[in-house]
């Protein structure tokens, strides 16, 4: 089975577009998201949209998602997230709304294969950012394996059999990761519409579970335009400043 796997699209639509452009192209079987499609980007409606139109398709909700469709009110967001999701409210349609009311809380198991979560297995809302978070998060699950988003960062943390975590960050445009028999696995594939690493280009893997191997990819996408559209929606300056820089 191949999974494509990604989180953080944040209603970037240029970026969305790029991806089902590339999978078009490749044998996927299942698409897995971990969250936050919407909040930050001009387009929410476009992207869930889109979403909604893959299968088959495994999900679990974002923070931003669930203060878009009222579940919760943002009060522990910045300004410009706060002001952001408030508008993506505004605009979104009714059933847009209702698709991210369903969206289920995370960890979520798929296919008895891997668990999936949009900010911890833990926590849907914790961030994992660090050895230490990630040595918490592996005493919170039992499986192998667990993707998870949230941070924006695609990095893999690995915990060898004596219990010892470490990580790698994957960087580069096509990055192939075999996955090593006894060690467990907590792995970010990055943001699809606002990547954090200091490189703008959409980040997102597959995952193949026969023959064992993640490959993480990189790919250019037209930012400008999305920029456009953030100022065009008088959204603050900054959520399009920062998709340049990859920040
Ligand atoms: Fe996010």
């Amino acid at each position: 089975m191949r999974y494509l796997i990604f989180s953080d699209i944040h209603s970037n639509l240029e970026a969305m577009e790029v991806l089902l452009r590339w999978a078009k192209r490749k044998k996927i079987d299942k698409y897995v998201v971990l969250g936050d499609l919407v909040g930050y980007a001009a387009s929410p409606n476009q992207v869930v949209d889109r979403i909604r139109k893959l299968r088959p398709l495994e999900i679990v909700r974002g923070n931003h998602d669930k203060v878009a469709c009222g579940i919760e009110s943002g009060e522990d967001f910045n300004t410009a997230a706060l002001y952001a999701a408030n508008w993506t409210q505004q605009k979104l349609t009714k059933a847009n709304v209702a698709f991210l009311r369903e969206m289920p809380q995370g960890p979520r198991r798929v296919d008895d294969a891997f668990l999936i979560c949009h900010g911890a297995p833990y926590h849907e809302d914790a961030y994992l950012f660090s050895e230490y978070d990630a040595t918490l998060a592996f005493a919170s699950f039992k499986e192998n394996l667990c993707f998870f988003g949230h941070t924006h960062i695609p990095r893999i943390y690995f915990q060898n059999p004596s219990g010892d975590v470490g990580f790698m960050n994957l960087r580069g445009d096509e990055v192939r990761f075999d996955f090593e028999d006894g060690c467990r696995y907590l792995i970010n594939p990055g943001s699809l519409g606002q990547p954090r690493d200091r490189n703008f280009k959409i980040s997102f893997a597959v995952f193949d579970s026969e023959k064992r191997t993640l490959t993480s990819y990189r790919k250019p996408y037209q930012f400008t335009v999305t920029q456009s559209k953030i100022t065009k929606a008088q959204l603050p300056q900054m959520l399009a400043t920062r998709l340049g820089m990859g920040i």
